[in-house]
């Protein structure tokens, strides 16, 4: 096969084949990385330790999502817009990494529009900015632990006729919000928690040393995803849960009169 042919044909290959596209970034993905890319879930949730790489693998998935759909609709939220940009930015080197294989008609610090149509875009974590995409095919909610969940619920409908995609990925935040509540009572997701031990690239003695910095509580919710109960609680989550009883009236009427 002569260069052109085979230059050709490993294009391809890189175009149907996410974890080929993903090499060829220079990222050899770790297997629930690889996992990750060749899934074909509507909803997962990366419940990974600190720098275990969700947001760089969920950015090689985004790219490769826009690069080869057309009118593809991505859309990269968090709590802030600097959080959001944070893996938008790695979206955009990745593209540029790759000399930009599909043209683009817009590209900003918001925005990366392709001649194919598809965009990819970076939204701040305020409610109003965000209503009014429709049409979503990927929504990535990154740090999702820190989010709001009135920003969540306003985001959601906006899957609902293109049956788009959702990926959280997020270190755990105590036990409350919609990332707690997703990773403990909905069967709707595909579940991945990789913990820092499962990392290649963290090592034994820096985790020794974290574990001594941080103290316990910290640890576990970083590098061990643990949803740990919130540092203030007085009652745990389980014995607020199990309290709740649908056989005790509330105190008072929805007119404002006592309930007796
Ligand atoms: N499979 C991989 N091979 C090599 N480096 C990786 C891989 N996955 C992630 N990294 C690197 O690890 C670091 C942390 O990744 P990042 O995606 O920011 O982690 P997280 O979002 O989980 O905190 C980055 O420098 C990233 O380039
Ligand atoms: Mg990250």
């Amino acid at each position: 096969m002569n260069d052109i042919r085979k230059a050709f044909f490993a294009d391809l290959a890189a175009s149907v084949d996410p974890v080929t596209f993903a090499r060829s970034l220079g990222i050899d993905p770790d297997p629930w990385q690889r996992d990750l890319l060749l899934s074909t879930d509507a909803r997962i949730i990366l419940n990974c330790a600190r720098q275990s790489g969700k947001s760089t693998i969920t950015a090689v998935l985004a790219l490769h999502h826009a690069l080869n759909n057309f009118e593809a609709l991505v859309l990269v939220l968090s709590r802030s817009l600097r959080q959001s940009s944070e893996l938008f930015k790695k979206i955009t080197w990745f593209y540029r990494d790759l000399g930009r294989p599909v043209p683009s008609d817009i590209e900003n610090a918001l925005t990366l529009q392709l001649v194919n149509k598809s965009r990819i875009v970076s939204l701040p974590g305020k409610e109003q900015t965000v209503r009014g995409f429709s049409g979503v095919s990927l929504l990535i909610i990154d740090e999702a632990a820190q989010v709001s969940d009135e920003l969540y619920y306003s985001v959601r409908p906006m899957l609902a006729v293109s049956q788009g995609r959702m990926i959280l990925l997020s270190t755990p935040f105590g036990k409350r919000g919609f990332f707690f509540k997703e990773w403990s009572e909905s069967p709707a997701w595909k579940k991945v928690k990789i913990t820092a031990e499962q990392c290649p690239r963290i090592s034994t003695d820096f985790l020794e040393e974290e574990r001594v910095a941080l103290g316990e509580w910290w640890y576990r919710q970083e590098y061990e995803c643990e949803f740990s109960e919130n540092v203030d609680a007085y009652f745990s989550y389980e014995e607020i849960r199990d309290s709740i009883s649908a056989d005790v009236k509330p105190l008072f009427a929805p007119d404002g009169s006592l309930n007796v």
